[in-house]
This record gives C-alpha cells, structure tokens and sequence, in this order.
C-alpha cells in the first residue's frame, strides 16, 4: 500500500492505496473552507497553520496500516510553498521513520488522475483542467507523455468565481455560492463581454470579466445591492465564464475531434459546464469522462492514484533531493 498525502492549498488530506488492485483503503480529508470564508480566499499561513493540526490527526487514524505500506507519496509541486511544506515535511518524516522510499506528486497529475480512482488509466485523453489556481487544456497520452495545450493568461476560471463572490460579500469557495444564486437569477440581466472572443487562439483569460462584474456591482451598490441583483449578477456571470471556455473547446474540436474528453479539477464541478460539454460530446461521438463529485475538489485519493503508476515505474525521489515548487510550467 502506498500512504498519499496531500497539503498544496485549503484541505488537509490522507489515503491509504492498494498498489495491485487501485482499491482506495483509507481516505480523510478535512477541509478548511469556513476559517478563509470570513476573509474571502485562502489565507496561506492561516492554511499552514491549520495543516499542522489536521494533518497529526487523520495520520493518527492510518496507523494500523503503517506495516503494509511500500512508500509515502506527497505532493509537492504546484501550490501554496508555505501548505505544500507542511505535506512534505510529513512525509519526509514518515519516510525517515519507516525506512520506505518518497514519491513526489504533481497536484495537476493528481487532478487528472481523480479520473481512475479505484479504475484503470485511459490514454490518450484531451483534458479541460479547472480548479481555483489553473485553467487548462492538456493533451494526455501516459502518465508520462502530457502536454500543455492551452493556459490562462490571467486569473483562472474558479478564481474569477471566487472573485466574483468576494466582491459581493458572499464568501469563499466562491463556485458552489455563485452556482447556487445563479440558479435563481435571470442569466440575460446583464450583458458581460465574452472574453478574447475574436482571438483565434485558444487560450483563457477571466480578469476582463472579473472587472465587468465588479464595474456592475459598483453602479448597483449606490442603491444597495438587492438579493435579486445578486442572483441575477451570478447567472450572467456564470453564463459568460462558461460561454468563454465552450467557445474555445469548440474551436478545439474543429481542429481534430478527441476520442475521449475529461474535466477535472474544483471547479468541473459546474453544472452549467458539465451540461454543456455533454452536450458537445454527445453530438461529435466524443466519450466525456467526469470525475466523481467527492473527488473533483483537492484530496490525497487522487495523489495516491499517481503514486500508484510511480511506484511501478521505480519513479522515486528522496529526502534530500525533494523540492516545492509554487508553480510549474510544463509536466
Ligand atoms: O481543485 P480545487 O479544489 O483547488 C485548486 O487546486 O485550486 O478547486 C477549487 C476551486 C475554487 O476556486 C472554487 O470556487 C471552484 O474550484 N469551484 C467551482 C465550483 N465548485 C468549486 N467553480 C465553479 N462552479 C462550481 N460549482
Ligand atoms: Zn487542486
């Protein structure tokens, strides 16, 4: 078995997974949402802090394990360097005391693989990457053999939700709140520009349309910003950021139509997004893979996976030679 652990942003997480079989033995995560909430975003010591009492605390509960275990794996690169050092120095730690080898996980690995958890891998797959810090598409062919396709040039598209939310006072994570007043608003209220709509390449950007909102937001606050305003500020927005990223999948698929097509990562967990790219899917015989709900959002389940493949390709690192990295360019 290998022990997983994962601290690159908000959530302290553990698991414990079975190298032969995939299987997911154990698996905790404890999330830190409501201490940012009243600041609107992830404060990174505060995060650091919080790791240090979380992470004790669900290894203590794995112990039973620790004869089994083949290698300690944990993330290291990219994320907050002050919460990814706390995973590392756990893991430094047990990999000391067991005398087992270290595996070093990319988180945006880990997203991808959140998609055969407990299943086996499938290559080659187009991947639309969306979480709070990235805004992706790579294209997958092994563990290995991924390559970055297109990227953000800003603010990514969870942030902007997150931004959007902190502007309204509505607190953090900003997705699933804005999501949720979306569904009571008028989506046609307001007209926010779709971004680089005329540039023909595909790549991302949501600053534009994080400033449009908040310009909407200022006009509509002189009078008091009306619950009604709120919701209907949400469905606008939410229509425009995904409208963005449909448009530019669109654009990839007149170039070659993907086998397979997966989105992963916190915020693929957008129903407007998922509706629509079943939609595409579904109309150019492309299969849609989705990772479940629980597994979408940061978890140690997901890093463990990789680790699995890792561990069969003898990919270890040691103490000495593991870094942190905040962000990575290529995989
Ligand atoms: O993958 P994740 O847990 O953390 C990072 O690695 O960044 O993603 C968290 C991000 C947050 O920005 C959150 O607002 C966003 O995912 N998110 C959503 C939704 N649920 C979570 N964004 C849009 N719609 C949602 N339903
Ligand atoms: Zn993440």
């Amino acid at each position: 078995m290998i022990l997983s652990i994962e601290s690159s942003c908000d959530d302290s997480s553990i698991a414990i997974t079975e190298i032969e079989t995939n299987k997911l033995i154990y698996h905790k995560k404890i999330s830190q949402e409501l201490q940012h909430s009243v600041y609107g975003g992830v404060v990174p010591e505060l995060a650091a802090r919080l790791h240090v009492e979380a992470l004790p605390k669900i290894l203590e509960e794995c112990k039973e394990y620790f004869p089994k275990l083949k290698a300690i794996a944990v993330t290291n690169a990219p994320g907050l360097s002050v919460t990814l050092m706390e995973g590392v120095t756990m893991a430094k730690a047990l990999s000391i005391s067991l005398n087992l080898p270290l595996i070093a996980v990319n988180h945006l690995k880990g997203h991808i693989y959140s998609l055969f958890i407990e299943k086996d891998e499938v290559f080659p797959m187009t991947i639309l990457l969306v979480s709070g810090g990235h805004t992706q598409i790579i294209e997958a062919k092994s563990l290995t053999n991924m390559n970055l396709i297109a990227t953000t040039l800003d603010d990514s598209f969870g942030e902007s939700f997150d931004k959007v939310a902190k502007m309204m006072n509505l607190g953090y994570p900003g997705g699933p709140i804005v999501q949720e007043k979306g569904l009571k608003g008028d989506e046609d209220r307001f007209d926010f520009p779709v971004p680089l709509r005329q540039s023909p390449n595909i790549e991302f950007s949501y600053s534009g349309l994080k400033n449009a909102v908040r310009l909407e937001v200022e006009k509509l606050e002189k009078d008091g910003l009306k619950e009604e305003y709120i919701c209907d500020i949400c469905a606008s927005f939410e229509k425009t950021a995904v409208a963005h990223i449909m448009q530019k999948i669109k654009k990839l698929f007149k170039t070659k139509i993907p086998k397979n097509l997966a989105i992963v990562g916190g915020a693929s967990a957008n129903i407007r997004l998922r509706t629509q790219l079943e939609q595409l899917c579904k109309k150019s015989n492309t299969k849609l893979f989705l990772s479940e709900l629980k597994y979408c959002s940061d978890n140690a389940a997901m890093i463990g996976r990789v680790a699995v493949e890792q561990y069969k390709q003898n990919d270890f690192t040691t103490i000495e030679e593991i870094d942190i990295q905040t962000r990575i360019k290529e995989f």
